[in-house]
């Protein structure tokens, strides 16, 4: 098989309603705004059967499933059981917005204030619909609801690289997501 037919098959192999937002994503050759990936991600009318290939959960932490990646953005549905969180971290250099599918998400944004230890500033719960996170920010998103939370994130580059911090404390290092791939 050559390669430009195992591309199509891979390109037809996403579901037809996020196949136009993929080839969207395909299609960009710099970074978008992050007002720009906001509303491209609330056009975005999904639901949770419409991502049944790329959910998948596990039982102790947090999956993080990879739909596609390119040079500048990367396409991620992330599955949370309840209590399930990530750890608390900024986003480097990358944009980030998350669209809810099901389920309520809860983030809590942090500062690091004069002697250097991170403190939580406010937590926020989302229900289904979009949110955006800048570079800068220091955040966990979490899963306070027995229903099972899913969301879509889309980061600009992609988030290979971050900083993990601790609660009240002034430690912090370097942390690399492991991402799952196709898990049907
Ligand atoms: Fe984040």
């Amino acid at each position: 098989m050559n390669l430009l037919l195992k591309l199509r098959q891979k390109k037809q192999s996403h579901h037809p309603k996020i196949a136009p937002f993929i080839a969207y994503l395909e299609g960009l050759t710099v970074r978008p705004q992050a007002n720009e990936l906001r509303e491209k991600m609330e056009k975005l009318n999904i639901t949770q059967e419409d991502l049944n290939k790329h959910i998948q959960f596990h039982k102790s932490r947090y999956l993080r499933n990879l739909i596609f990646e390119s040079k500048h953005v990367q396409l991620l549905c992330l599955c949370w059981k309840y209590k399930q969180s990530s750890p608390i971290h900024d986003h480097a250099e990358s944009i980030c917005a998350v669209k809810v599918i099901t389920g309520i998400a809860t983030e809590t944004t942090y500062q690091i204030d004069p002697t250097g230890i991170i403190k939580p500033v406010a937590t926020t719960e989302y229900p289904p619909g979009v949110f955006v996170s800048e570079d800068a920010d220091i955040h966990n998103v979490s899963n306070h609801h027995e229903q099972n939370l899913i969301t879509l994130h889309c980061y600009s580059p992609p988030l290979k690289k971050m900083k993990k911090y601790y609660p009240q404390s002034k430690n912090s290092k370097i942390y690399e997501p492991r991402n799952s791939q196709n898990p049907k």
